[in-house]
């Protein structure tokens, strides 16, 4: 008896898994880069390797460089494993995020991921940003400390929204939960967004304030990129038309992946 019944329990714990599992941002398809992205500026200090598995961007005197997704998206799960440029790179900026900056001048929204450049020694700082229909008011920007070095090895960098709520993950950890509340109103990011990647020289802001701006003698710093993760309602660019079929819901994205306590914030 003792035998089935530790069998059965087995089997609990493994049917357990197998929906945690499949629960998990790790088990979205993940795709080569020319599929989701394109080019978007800095066309020398940008390299696709691995047939778009590996994309990297780098920053030297001329030139930062970024891309940018082909299609808007309308909610979803969006995620990029980066490894950060090692040693000194203070003044050094870069960022992960979505927007539509580009097409709403005065109502933009807007969801970051943006990493602040580092002194040897010191730990990388990330900071995320969220801006609803141009309101800087909602979610303004949190910085925090990493529990590892971001530039010994890939991490993911995650962005989950919906129509209720934003979740910035790393490395499948929550980092920060951000809600939809009433008196919000207009104010929570509901318009279709772009993808973004880019290094680019925040000398005058990033490191300490400004205090610390690039040094070019340590140049190209160069930032990897991988695991393009691009799951959400694809919206035509041109003619704003979702080509999933249901724009307005949200039922094919989860709405939260996994119940462990974020991080404390630093
Ligand atoms: C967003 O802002 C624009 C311009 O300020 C305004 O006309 C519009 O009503 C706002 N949208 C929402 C959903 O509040």
């Amino acid at each position: 008896m003792g035998c089935s019944h530790l069998g059965f329990l087995l089997l609990i714990y493994y049917f357990l898994l197998v929906v945690l599992a499949s629960e998990s941002p790790k088990s979205f398809p993940i795709m080569a880069f020319d599929v989701g992205y394109t080019q978007l500026f800095g066309s020398d200090n940008m390299a696709v390797h691995r047939e778009g598995k590996l994309v990297h961007l780098s920053l030297d005197e001329r030139t930062g460089s970024g891309f940018v997704s082909q299609d808007l998206y309308l909610h979803g799960f969006f995620s990029v494993s980066i490894k950060l440029p090692a040693d000194y790179t203070a003044g050094v900026v870069v960022a992960f995020y979505m927007s539509n900056g580009d097409m709403f001048e005065k109502n933009h929204d807007e969801i970051d991921f943006e990493f602040l450049g580092n002194i040897r020694g010191k730990n990388w700082r990330i900071q995320t940003n969220v801006y609803g229909n141009g309101s800087t008011s909602i979610g303004r920007e949190e910085r925090y400390s990493l529990w590892f070095d971001p530039s010994d090895n890939f991490h993911q960098y995650s962005i989950l929204w919906t129509d209720s709520q934003i979740i910035f993950y790393v490395d499948n950890v929550p980092i920060r939960e951000f809600k939809r509340t009433e008196s919000m109103g207009g104010d929570f990011p509901s318009k279709p967004m772009t993808l973004y990647a880019t290094i680019w020289d925040g000398s005058d802001w990033a490191t300490n304030g400004g205090k610390y701006r690039v040094n070019y003698k340590y140049a190209p710093y160069m930032a990897e990129f991988s695991d393009f993760v691009l799951h959400g309602c694809a919206v035509d660019p041109i003619e704003h038309l979702a080509k999933c079929d249901n724009p307005q819901s949200s039922e094919a994205i989860p709405t939260e992946f996994d119940t462990k306590f974020p991080r404390s914030s630093v």
